[in-house]
């Protein structure tokens, strides 16, 4: 990996995209000022503290040294000439379309705060496709007709965001202007990544229909696992022969209990609706959509299958977080679980290595644990919601002699069946045949 000529860079939004792009570009060799509005966020990043969970973050921002910088200012990031990366937010509002509030804001702020010729802005977030011609028409009424602007979408998972920043599939800039693509482009000379130098609108939709597909494939495999289910065949040798096909891949292809997070519930319904209001209905999304809902709640007809009526049964959810190595609960299974089981009329209890403070706040009436084999002792059945390694470190053989019932429903096809049958317990994984 070589290094880029330095540039000056200024991040807009200290969140996870922020903090994560802006560290990696500051490592390879860029200045870099992030600045965020949460003036208690900014104090704890400037004293050294990442209010975020992603593994190698910390070790990168405290290497980086001066190279990277936090402030509550915006005009600081406006002082001098720089490529201003824009990653706030764009959460799904009531109708699934992406909330563009904190883009336009920012767009008003930069314009009130007079931006130097030679800033070039460049969008992370995630954002409709025609948000760039729109943003490109109100900067220049703004009288900021001298500031480039690009699309920059980011394609980073979380628990893998530094070493998915290092290793790019692909860069990809969208724009009119190639004084602009150029200089977002040079951010990351050296990654050696295939580049896809573009207009505007299909850069957008490129991170739109990455994520949409992605999705895709998770809800298909998910719907052959739920037929797998009925029929006796196996998900997971099916998705290592599927996988095989160099057409076809093995990535995203694990079955399970759906996907969550901060990014594909919300870029699905966003692309969804950005069809719907062109005037296309996208009847494959819905359905994408719809499997997820479900697939969610199939653990609870495993469990009732072998515990009957859930009143008064005690479960316990290992894994509460949307993901291993993520601190993240947005749109986690864990949370629809959680609440479909007490309506059921369960004790639930919960686990998870680093999110049982997160946890406190979303899941009321759960009973959480740190310790993975106290929260399993005299239970009726084990659920798990998020494949973290730690689990594989649970003493199965104890914990079967302390459950009330040796159930484990794996919602993730984490576990060896034969193994955990061979210790007494009842196993069920999604789409894996019982025994
Ligand atoms: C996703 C994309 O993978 C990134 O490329 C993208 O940049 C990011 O969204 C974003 O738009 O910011 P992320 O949400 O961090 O990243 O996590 P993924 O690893 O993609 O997993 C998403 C969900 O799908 C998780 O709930 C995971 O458990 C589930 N999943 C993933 C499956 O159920 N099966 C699979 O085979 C893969």
């Amino acid at each position: 990996m070589s290094t880029p000529q330095p540039q000056k860079v200024g991040i807009v939004g200290a969140g996870w995209v922020g903090l994560v792009t802006g560290a990696c570009l500051a490592e390879l060799g860029h200045d870099v000022v992030i600045r965020d509005v949460d003036e208690t966020r900014v104090a704890a990043l400037s004293s050294g503290e990442i209010p975020i969970y992603e593994p190698g973050l910390e070790a990168c921002v405290r290497a980086v040294g001066s190279n990277l910088r936090f402030t509550g200012d915006l005009a600081e990031l406006v002082e001098e000439p720089r490529v201003l990366l824009v990653c706030v937010g764009t959460p799904a509002m009531y109708s699934g379309d992406a909330d563009m509030t904190a883009v336009h804001q920012v767009v008003a702020e930069l314009a009130a705060a007079g931006v130097p010729e030679g800033t070039v802005i460049a969008m992370k977030s995630t954002v409709p496709v025609g948000t760039g011609s729109a943003i490109r028409k109100e900067l220049d009424e703004r009288g900021l007709k001298h500031v480039g602007y690009a699309s920059n979408p980011e394609f980073l998972a979380e628990g893998t965001a530094l070493k998915d920043f290092k290793n790019p599939d692909r860069v990809v800039v969208g724009g009119d202007d190639d004084e602009a693509i150029d200089r977002v482009v040079a951010l990351y000379d050296g990654l050696g990544a295939p580049l896809v130098r573009t207009d505007v609108a299909s850069a957008e939709m490129i991170k739109l229909a990455s994520n949409a597909f992605l999705a895709t494939r998770i809800s298909f495999v998910n719907e052959i696992a739920n037929v797998c289910d009925a029929t006796g065949a196996d998900v997971t040798e099916v998705a290592r022969g599927m996988g095989l096909d160099k057409r076809l891949g093995p990535h995203f292809l694990k079955a399970g209990i759906g996907f969550g997070g901060s990014c594909f519930p919300k870029d699905v319904s966003a692309l969804k609706q950005l069809a719907g209001n062109s005037g296309y209905h996208f009847q494959l999304l819905n359905a994408v959509i719809e499997v997820n809902e479900l697939q969610k709640r199939r653990v609870i007809g495993k469990l009732t299958k072998h515990l009957g009526s859930l009143r008064g049964k005690v479960v316990t959810l290992l894994g509460l977080t949307f993901k291993p190595d993520t601190d993240d609960m947005r749109e986690a299974s864990s949370l629809v679980l959680a609440s479909r089981l007490i309506a059921e009329g369960a004790d639930v209890r919960g686990w998870d290595p680093v999110a049982v403070e997160q946890a406190r706040a979303l899941l009321p009436g759960v009973d959480l644990f740190e310790d993975a084999v106290a929260a399993l002792e005299g239970v009726d059945a084990a659920v798990i919601v998020t494949e973290w390694s730690h689990i594989g470190d649970i003493p199965f053989a104890e914990v079967q002699k302390t459950m009330r019932t040796p159930l484990i429903v794996d919602g993730r096809n984490l576990l060896d069946p034969a193994e955990l049958r061979g210790l007494g317990f009842t196993y069920e994984g999604i789409g894996r045949p019982s025994a």
